[in-house]
């Protein structure tokens, strides 16, 4: 039976109610959390976005009442009326913000009954992630989710806030619009009025915020959707939420003590943690050879050293050859490794295999001696050399690995990364966040034979290096800068090319036809022509960002209706086939199935 809610007016939340409430009257609404049946005793924790409260049924008191509570199943909706009662000694639950109190019912209404819940709200077990996602309204009404979209509430809140107050103007910029080249494919929309022809969904508003420069906004920033085709994963949607920004009469340190200034204020508003400014700057390179990722966690030691010059006239073949080829050996250093099993250091031999590199060698230290399977091909003073150069003490583990310089300083970034999450060395609390910068401006695509924007093509090269587009693209370096916090690119941007010919020089780098960039990007090389001023900014990930304040591992668990790895929403079940009528308006016929 679906009782009205007429006549009743909710006088509280769900959370609210403390001792001082005691005898009042009040009125309740939310969801059955859960019903305890003690015969003439029947408690209701209700339930609503701000927490539960414990409501009594009395059988002595109302009979009546108490039998159509044993209708009641979880997630039933109801609205109760009653008297707020101190609890008894001994019964006060500590553990909820209500737990002084208790009602008293006097009345009971059943608004709507729930069907039996595909899982239960309050488990610590978890069904399959696609339950969850089929299901995501019942999923939201876990108190976790329910936390995370608040603290994405707030974050927002506090941004928008802290960019008002810095003169910046929130501009919103179309969805259905021309490509915005990003490094993914775009997501396409038919036009129905302009048969054969597409608008593009945004990768980014990279293009029409700059152009929002040289219509002299000067200070524009959108919380803005952008649209990717791209293989997913833990950190990626096809939609995601950028906070993107763009200055105009700008250097990089002026973005810089933005964004510190801005992440400072969000994370004392959102979660009362004081961080400290200026962040550390580490440069491309410098991340690349000692930590082998551009995107370094430094919330653990452990870089790199290059024992390269020591070991270039050693026995051991393995070493000397890979320096003689013009390779390196580089290696980390595990602090009170050295009891590390053979049989685990076998797996991490397996690990970095399955990331590129041919091996690995242990060294243990001990107090006098340093042990390892190829120690017969290193002279004494070789093997202190080689500890004395990793700092290394007794009781410590010693890995290396030789080869191609790129190749051995990405699988030991990864077996790094491995080691930290293996060994515990994470502080999860910590938050490290660290601007790269003097990024290239290109990068060499192996499998195309091409080169491709390290970001993307509107980045501005380093004065310096202008002279090199033409004959040495590879070396020129961009005023680009990421923002990484605890080992995730959060944040992207860089100082932009303003002037027309740099910018139409740098297409040409790409290997643009003078006639496709024309056709792609004609519209912004004029815009570009009226008297841009110079310009720069940056974006941040949002989703990104909030799962890290929230402590979560992925975006999904930061975003309310997010996509599975396949891009399905499996709550709506789209993407879906559509009727032929309107394929028919769109001028589109479909291949295959
Ligand atoms: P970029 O492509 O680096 O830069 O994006 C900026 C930030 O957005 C986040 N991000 C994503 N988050 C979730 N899912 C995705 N698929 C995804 N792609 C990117 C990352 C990233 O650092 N227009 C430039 C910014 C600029 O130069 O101002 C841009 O879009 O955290
Ligand atoms: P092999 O000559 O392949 O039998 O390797 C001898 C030892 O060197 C083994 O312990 C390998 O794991 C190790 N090894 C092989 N290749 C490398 C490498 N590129 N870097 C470091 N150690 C390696």
């Amino acid at each position: 039976m679906v009782e009205s809610i007429e006549g009743l007016n909710r006088t509280y939340f769900c959370g609210e109610l403390k001792k001082k409430n005691s005898g009042e009257e009040v009125t309740l609404m939310g969801w059955v959390d859960t019903r305890r049946d003690h015969g003439g005793l029947i408690f209701i924790d209700l339930r609503d976005k701000t927490g539960v409260t414990q409501v009594t049924f009395n059988s002595e008191a109302n009979e009546e009442l108490h039998k159509k509570v044993g209708e009641l199943r979880s997630e039933y909706v109801i609205a109760v009326k009653g008297k707020v009662i101190e609890r008894p000694a001994g019964t006060v639950n500590k553990a909820i913000a209500t737990g002084e109190i208790e009602i008293e019912a006097a009345e009971l209404r059943i608004l709507n009954p729930s069907a039996t819940p595909p899982f239960e709200i309050n488990s610590e077990v978890l069904p399959g992630e696609d339950v969850r996602l089929k299901y995501r309204y019942i999923d939201l009404r876990r108190p976790k989710m329910l936390k995370n979209l608040i603290l994405r509430h707030r974050v927002v809140k506090s941004v928008r806030d802290f960019l008002d107050r810095e003169g910046f103007i929130e501009i919103e910029t179309p969805f259905l619009t021309k490509s915005t080249p990003e490094g993914a494919r775009d997501y396409l929309v038919p036009s129905r009025v302009n048969p054969g022809e597409f608008y593009a969904l945004p990768q980014s508003p990279q293009l029409l915020k700059q152009m929002l420069m040289v219509a002299g906004i000067d200070r524009y920033f959108q919380i803005v959707k952008c649209f990717r085709d791209e293989d997913l994963r833990a950190d990626r949607q096809p939609e995601h939420t950028q906070i993107d920004v763009e200055m105009s009469f700008v250097s990089p340190e002026d973005i810089y003590s933005l964004v510190e200034g801005m992440m400072k204020y969000a994370f004392k508003v959102s979660l009362d943690i004081e961080l400290k400014t200026p962040f550390k700057r580490i440069g491309y390179r410098e991340a690349m050879d000692n930590y082998g990722i551009d995107k370094p966690d430094l919330r653990f030691g452990m870089e790199f050293e290059d024992i390269s010059d020591i070991v270039g006239d050693v026995d051991f073949k393995v070493f000397c050859e890979a320096v003689k080829s013009g390779g390196v050996v580089k290696g980390i250093k595990v602090m009170g490794g050295a009891e590390v099993s053979n049989r685990s250091i076998e797996d991490f031999i397996e690990f970095v295999r399955s990331q590129g590199a041919s091996g690995l060698v242990w060294f243990k230290v001990g107090k006098n001696d340093v042990r390892s399977p190829v120690s017969k091909f290193f002279k004494e003073e070789k093997l202190i050399e080689i500890r004395d150069r990793m700092s290394a003490e007794a009781g410590d583990l010693l890995l290396f690995i030789a080869g191609e310089s790129g190749v051995v300083s990405s699988s030991l970034g990864k077996l790094r990364l491995e080691l930290a999450k293996k060994r515990g060395l994470v502080d999860e609390k910590k938050f490290n966040f660290v601007w790269v910068v003097g990024f290239p401006l290109f990068e060499f695509n192996e499998e195309e034979k091409k080169l491709e924007s390290a970001h993307h093509p509107f980045c501005m090269p380093i004065e310096n290096d202008i002279e090199l587009l033409e004959n040495e693209p590879q070396r020129v370096r961009a005023k680009a800068y990421d923002l990484v916090l605890n080992g995730e690119e959060i944040a992207s941007g860089s100082i932009r090319i303003h002037v027309p010919d740099i910018q139409r020089r740098v297409f040409r780098a790409l290997g643009l036809s003078d006639d496709e960039v024309e056709t792609k990007f004609g519209f912004f090389l004029s815009a570009l022509g009226y008297g841009a001023p110079p310009h720069g900014g940056i974006a941040l990930g949002l989703d990104r960002l909030v799962m890290l304040m929230a402590g979560e591992e992925s975006i999904r668990d930061v975003i309310a209706f997010p996509k599975t790895q396949k891009g399905l929403c499996l709550l709506t079940g789209s993407p879906s086939p559509v009727d032929e009528k309107q394929l028919k308006e769109l001028h589109i016929k479909v291949d295959g199935k």
